[in-house]
């Protein structure tokens, strides 16, 4: 038995992988292209471990897609690779479209064909689990209840627009054609490996370098933070159990707003790593909102623990130290990732923003 992953190179993926082979030494075929968000070293302790084949190769390359599917006879496929950061969808959709739309609709024409030849147990306990997101239902106002699976789709960016074309794909890929799918709509996650352009490890890198923290607006928008290992054993758990044809909404049931966020990370860092200037709080700065930022989500994640028994492990206290001590503990891997393609999309996004 083999699982192929696309996109275990990045935060959620690489988190995935690591997490799959410390529980199962079921083999992983791990599909990256190696964008600015892929990086091999977040998998270096799975050098020379012959459950971990790393392809270097995009989704939209159907011919290499096949090959993978043939040559390695995986009994399904858990798909993390995207283009994920809302700014950049901004900045440049035309990425977002061909990855998360034209690279989703490639993986299930070739997951079709595969599936469509296999025959008896292989093609009954074959999957196609994709992984999605909750920006897909839009943005809540204060006092609506958190997003339930029968939420109407409402997409508000590039990103999350195409984020929600790719599960339409997946879910008539299931209908028309019988396509065995599963889908989770998770929330934003947060923890090691995180790439420092998203809030929480920007906060942090930021406040150890004495940057500003550049807070969007008036900092009072809404997330629901979910440790991502939390995440990880979600998707374990909807790939063993879940329905064909449905989808799951996973949550940390942790609703903050971002000002909240930042002045956590800088309360926790003033603990961990006093700054002789002073406390951290001095770097928050203000800045240029997000265009069309949404204002509030929040996850019903009651179906994944009715039908499923599962339940984040980690409270927010305990995840977001965690978090804090790994970027204390990892500073050669945040100077890696600051790469020159990494710095040139800081200076263009805050210089615009400032
Ligand atoms: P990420 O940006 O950290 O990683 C994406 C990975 O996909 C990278 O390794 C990148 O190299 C790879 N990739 C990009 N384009 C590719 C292509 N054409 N072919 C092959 N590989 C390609 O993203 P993440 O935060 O780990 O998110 C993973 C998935 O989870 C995404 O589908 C995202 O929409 C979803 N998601 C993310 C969050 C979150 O909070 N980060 C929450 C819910 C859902
Ligand atoms: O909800 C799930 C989604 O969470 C995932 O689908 C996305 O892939 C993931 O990137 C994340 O999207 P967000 O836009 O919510 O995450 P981000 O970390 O970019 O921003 C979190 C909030 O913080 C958001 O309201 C914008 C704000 N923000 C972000 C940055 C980078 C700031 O105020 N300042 C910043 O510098």
């Amino acid at each position: 038995m083999t699982i192929l992953v696309t996109g275990g190179a990045g935060f959620i993926g690489s988190n995935f992988v690591l997490d799959w082979l410390r529980q199962s030494d079921e083999p992983v075929v791990n599909l990256d292209a190696l964008t600015y968000a892929g990086n091999p070293e977040n998998l270096a302790s799975l050098d020379g471990d012959a459950r971990h084949t790393f392809v270097k190769g995009d989704i939209c390359d159907r011919a290499l897609v096949d090959q993978l599917l043939i040559t390695h006879q995986p009994r399904a496929i858990v798909h993390f690779a995207a283009e994920s950061h809302v700014d950049r969808s901004i900045s440049g959709p035309g990425a977002f479209m061909r990855t998360n739309v034209d690279g989703t609709f490639t993986l299930l024409e070739a997951a079709r064909a595969y599936w469509g030849a296999l025959d008896g147990e292989a093609k009954a306990g074959f999957r196609f689990h994709h992984v999605s997101t909750d920006e897909v239902y839009g943005s809540l106002k204060p006092t609506d209840p958190p997003f339930a699976e029968t939420n109407p789709y409402e997409p508000n960016s590039p990103y999350s627009a195409s984020k929600a074309a790719s599960d339409h794909l997946v879910r008539s890929w299931h209908h028309t054609y019988g396509l065995p799918v599963v889908t989770t709509n998770c929330s934003n996650n947060y923890g090691p490996y995180h790439f420092p352009e998203k809030l929480i490890p920007l906060m942090i890198v930021n406040a150890l370098a004495g940057k500003p923290l550049p807070v969007y607006g008036d900092g009072q928008q809404i997330r629901d933070w979910l440790y991502v290992t939390d995440h990880c054993s979600g998707i374990r758990a909807v790939l063993a159990g879940g329905k064909l044809g449905e989808t799951y909404n996973i949550g940390g049931w942790n609703e903050q707003a971002n000002i909240d966020i930042v002045k956590i990370v800088c309360k926790l860092l003033d603990g961990m790593r006093p700054d002789p200037a002073g406390p951290y709080e001095r770097l928050i700065t203000y800045v240029k909102d997000r265009p069309g930022h949404d204002r509030r989500y929040a996850i019903d994640a009651r179906k994944i623990e009715r039908e499923l028994g599962w339940r984040p492990a980690e409270t927010f206290e305990t995840g977001i130290r965690k978090t804090v001590q790994w970027y204390l503990d990892n500073p050669e891997w945040v100077a890696r990732v600051q790469s020159g393609a990494y710095r040139d999309w800081i200076s263009q996004q805050y210089t615009a923003a400032a």
